[in-house]
């Protein structure tokens, strides 16, 4: 096997490695060329030693490559190095700064969400988890939402274990605390209760939709991306830093490891230094002019991103979202593209239609509830359960969970058959660990209408989670089949901007279609 891996490496031929290296640097939006080259040579001969069969042969080169040769070189190039407590200035400012304004900010619903992405082996997540757990020693309990996510499955079946090497701790001696670790094999083994804290998930931080409330990423306190860019093109890290700012609710901060500062083009934040430790925050008032019966205008038209106007919805990506990639734009979702019909509200008017910031020539409409506002009355309950969802998704947008979570039942009771509302309601039983209630919304969604591709992609992974591997292989297979012969470019119904050709990708990933 070995043999023939190396065989194949040396039959690739120099223009072959240019057109692998053209291709995977639009795939990752890594930069791959100069002193990187051999890098990559070395990766994609790793990869083929485990599976020499991925590669497309001599002339087929050209063709796309398999998603799973494309992602696992990407794993092979980035580096999956992370230690508890990486950066004590960065601790120090989170524990005596940031964290307490956040928790005074929130102490009247008690919800506090944290995202650490890029969280390679947990080692981040979990240093969170454990500072929350001491700052939050002997308070009522506060509802909790710690997400890791990482491109790496092995990574991210590593984190759901909990276990460490001594080496993970070469910059603390809270292995040394029972209250956290246990020594176990030559490790330690990190409590239970702070490992059901953080929720381990993949995304592609390149090629997936976020924000969005069907992987948990919307209505963020804090965003921890450190040490994640090394390769990734600047345009590429900016456009990710602007979803970013998407992805986190207003007052919200974001945390960059030095490799992210170099590249980060980083206004609109604010700029908040805690001794040698610099945080940006989302201004508190980023979301003030989101008024009900404003007159529609795209929001932050105004002292946005230079040249971009950033819509509070998730955007609408091309397949592979890479700026500049040259890669077919998606088709616009016509949900998102048509005007806006009546408002369900019973109020004026409240959509407008933001030029799209990370897309081609998308445009997305902007829901503008205010989150604190009560639908009004409206005598018909469909409209009125539309009303609840929008609601539902501005309430998310500004990280008031427990209430967008009881807009969504009353949606649902207002209007039983709305299939956008158990998908909704399956995110976010998901996003708190719910399995149950996220499997009882996705066959409620699929009960009535049984192609909702993602419905059963959603079922699929909460049949995984829950340890159900026949089940969640016969959900991809049948999601396989739905979308067959769908364009790759078309935006998934209800997908917050990801296409079929993404969702094939990911079936393939998964890799449990195949299976019987
Ligand atoms: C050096 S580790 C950083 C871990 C942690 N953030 C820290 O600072 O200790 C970088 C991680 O980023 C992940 N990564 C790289 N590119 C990514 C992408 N496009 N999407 C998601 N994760 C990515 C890698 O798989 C790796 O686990």
């Amino acid at each position: 096997m070995r043999m023939k891996a190396e065989e194949r490496v040396s039959q690739i031929t120099a223009q072959q490695w240019e057109l692998l290296r053209a291709q995977l640097e639009r795939e990752t939006g890594m930069d791959l060329a100069g002193s990187r080259f051999s890098r990559l040579q070395s990766a994609v001969a790793k990869v083929l030693s485990l599976h020499p069969h991925w590669l497309p042969d001599g002339e087929h080169l050209e063709e796309q490559l398999p998603p799973v040769f494309v992602e696992q070189v990407t794993a092979e190039l980035t580096v999956g190095e992370s230690f508890f407590f990486r950066n004590h200035t960065h601790f120090d400012a989170l524990r005596n700064h940031v964290l307490p304004t956040i928790l005074a900010e929130k102490a009247s619903r008690r919800e506090i969400r944290l995202w650490s992405a890029g969280c390679a082996g947990g080692e981040e997540p979990y240093s969170l988890a454990i500072l929350l757990d001491q700052m939050l020693l002997g308070q009522q309990p506060w509802q909790i939402t710690i997400l890791g996510t990482d491109l790496s499955p092995p990574f991210l079946e590593r984190a759901r274990q909990g276990w460490y090497r001594p080496w993970s701790f070469r910059h603390t001696q809270i292995h040394q605390d029972t209250r956290y670790f246990e020594p176990r094999e030559g490790g330690y083994q990190l409590d239970r209760r702070i490992c059901e804290q953080v929720r381990f998930s993949y995304l592609n931080l390149v090629k997936d939709a976020f924000p969005s409330p069907l992987n948990g990423t919307v209505g963020m306190d804090l965003i921890c991306f450190r040490n994640v860019a090394i390769y990734l093109k600047p345009e590429v890290t900016a456009a990710i830093l602007r979803r970013f700012w998407d992805a986190l609710r207003p007052g919200g901060w974001l945390l960059l490891g030095e490799t992210e500062l170099n590249h980060a083009e980083i206004a609109p934040y604010e700029v908040r230094r805690f001794n040698a430790a610099t945080f940006f925050q989302k201004p508190p008032a980023a979301h003030a002019d989101l008024v009900p019966m404003a007159p529609p205008r795209p929001a932050f038209a105004a002292g946005g991103w230079p040249g971009i106007t950033v819509p509070i919805v998730p955007p609408v990506p091309d397949w592979v979202p890479l700026p500049g990639a040259g890669g077919q734009p998606a088709s616009a979702s016509p949900a998102l593209l048509t005007p806006p019909a009546p408002h369900a509200l019973g109020a004026p008017n409240q959509l407008g239609t933001a030029s799209q910031g990370m897309g081609k020539s998308a445009a997305a409409t902007v829901a503008t509830a205010q989150p604190e506002a009560e639908p009004l009355p409206v005598a018909d309950p469909r409209q009125r359960a539309q009303g609840r969802l929008q609601l539902a998704h501005s309430l998310l947008l500004q990280a008031q969970t427990a209430e967008a979570r009881r807009q969504v039942e009353l949606a649902l009771q207002d209007d039983p058959m709305l299939v956008e509302g158990y998908i909704l309601q399956a995110g976010l039983a998901e996003d708190a660990g719910d399995l149950a209630a996220a499997e009882g919304a996705c066959r409620r969604a699929l009960y009535l209408n049984r192609r909702c591709c993602l419905a059963h992609f959603h079922l699929s992974l909460v049949q995984q989670q829950k340890g159900e591997m026949a089940a969640a292989a016969k959900s991809l297979r049948t999601l396989r089949e739905l979308i067959e012969q769908r364009d790759p470019h078309e935006l998934v119904e209800y997908g917050d901007g990801m296409c079929y050709g993404r969702l094939r990708e990911l079936i393939q990933m998964l890799g449990l279609a195949d299976q019987t």
